[in-house]
């Protein structure tokens, strides 16, 4: 059995190149850098890599990680600038015997002295949303923090490894060197190749106070389904920040297990996932969270069409 599981719609088309190197029998890391090095490279989606929204300062910061769950290898960059796929720089710190998440300069200079694609990330598009949001924000009570969509996803192949990855710009005009979940193993993401792997995507200073990724793949290894794996660790820890904080950021997980199962649970609305196995063509579904039961329906023709649209719509300075 194979399969793959992401965060949001975004990660359909990575989702399709990942599925056909583990249907030729390809490794579960070559698949999943291929899947998530795809959602980095399109310029349209402002949360991860090429055009992602920049920190307070006008520059994209970005934070990835890469984890192998046969080994347990972990490899994770923060607050990365001006290289164009950070899961790759990712990836090959986890094969490092130590020295495994480096942060800002010093994940700069690694992946320098590695040969990785030196890229200004900086889109004019990203340049206009910024000027807009400072517009807005002298002109409103505008917060200005929003979008924290990562891409995370979960990988199997037919050799039965397992891998999880996650990238992303973070929250818009984040202050510099904010770091969120995405590079936080337990947190972000997990994957063990015994149980199955985990992947979280939204507001990660939330995100962060709990080890939701974990907590899945610990609920898969007592023999729990996906689905209900995400459910219970969703529902808990949602209940848990609302009651000791009065309110629970953005959370969303996806999951699979090491028999190609899938489940994803979300405490907001209107989440989107993509998902494909051996039996599955890749599909987009919406979820919809009804009393902590997490009801997945197909997104229509019309939806898939006004996403790609309005990811692509002019955008004008204000
Ligand atoms: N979940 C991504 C972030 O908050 O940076």
């Amino acid at each position: 059995m194979w399969g793959m599981i992401a965060t949001w719609r975004m990660a359909l088309e990575g989702i399709e190149k990942g599925c056909n190197l583990l249907k030729e029998g390809g490794n579960a890391g070559d698949a999943i850098e291929t899947a998530v090095r795809e959602v980095e490279d399109f310029p349209f989606y402002k949360s991860v890599g090429y055009g992602g929204l920049p920190n307070e300062e006008m520059e994209v910061e970005l934070d990835a990680a890469f984890m192998d769950g046969d080994t347990l290898d972990i490899g994770a960059v923060a607050a990365i600038k001006d290289f164009a796929n950070p899961v790759s720089i990712a990836r090959r710190l986890s094969k490092e015997p130590v020295n495994n998440l480096l942060v800002g300069e010093g994940a700069e200079k690694f992946a320098h002295k590695e040969g990785f694609e030196r890229k200004n990330m900086l889109t004019d598009r990203a340049m206009i949303h910024y000027k807009n949001r400072v517009k807005e924000m002298t002109q409103t009570e505008l917060k200005p923090y929003s979008g924290h969509d990562t891409v995370g996803m979960v990988c199997l192949d037919t050799a039965g490894k397992m891998t999880a990855a996650t990238s992303t710009s973070g929250l818009f005009m984040k202050k510099k060197g904010r770091v969120g979940d995405s590079p936080v193993s337990g947190s972000g993401f997990y994957v063990d190749s015994k149980a199955g792997g985990a992947t979280a995507t939204g507001l990660g200073e939330d995100v962060m106070k709990g080890c939701v990724s974990y907590e899945i793949v610990r609920l898969m290894k007592e023999g729990i389904h996906p689905q209900e794996a995400c459910e219970r660790a969703v529902a808990m820890f949602d209940q848990e920040l609302k009651e000791r904080r009065g309110k629970a950021g953005d959370m969303s997980l996806v999951a699979m297990n090491n028999k190609g199962e899938w489940g994803v649970a979300t405490n907001i609305e209107g989440f989107s996932f993509a998902v494909a196995t051996e039996n599955e063509a890749p599909m987009v579904y919406l979820t919809k969270n009804v009393n902590g039961k997490c009801i997945h329906e197909p997104a229509s023709q019309e939806w898939m069409e006004n996403y790609m649209k309005t990811r692509t719509a002019p955008l004008k300075e204000l």
